[in-house]
């Protein structure tokens, strides 16, 4: 029955849209409902798996080529923020180092995105421990495989 709530709904769908945006700015909503680098990595070299106090969690995979991460991706069932930190966290870490990766941190990914509401900042956080996960587990990866080969 058409009785002018699809009207209603999509009101009060553009008022939302518009208040997130209001709160989280353009580019992060982007983000939010447009995530890049969503995804699993079937052969990474090594996977980032964080849960958060507030229940959400994210994984980061990274692909290495030449010591320098070739490719990356995230999956999370967190909230809106989060999905945009997992997204900018696997973007941040494309060609960079193991060693580099541990200087990203929530702070990294809060300038990156140019900032979230306080109630969000440890979205970010979540999705730089995730990484550092990843990382530790490759370069213990790759020490384990040096002692073999020594
Ligand atoms: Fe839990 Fe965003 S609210 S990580």
């Amino acid at each position: 029955m058409k009785d002018g709530s699809d009207k209603v709904d999509k009101e009060i769908q553009e008022l939302l849209i518009k208040h997130a945006k209001e709160a989280y700015g353009e580019a992060v909503f982007e983000r939010m409902t447009n995530p890049r680098y969503m995804g699993i990595i079937m052969d990474a070299d090594a996977f980032g798996q964080v849960k958060g106090a507030c229940g959400d969690t994210v994984i980061v995979y990274l692909k290495f080529d030449d010591g320098r991460v070739k490719n990356s991706a995230f999956q999370t069932n967190g909230c809106g923020a989060t999905i945009a930190c997992g997204s900018y966290a696997a973007e941040l870490v494309r060609g960079k180092a193991p060693e580099d990766i541990l200087d990203i941190t929530g702070d990294s990914i809060l300038d990156y995105c140019g900032g979230l509401p306080e109630e969000n900042e440890h979205c970010a956080t979540l999705a730089a421990n995730a990484l550092h996960e990843a990382v530790n587990r490759y370069m213990s990866k790759q020490a384990s495989i040096a002692a073999d080969d020594s």
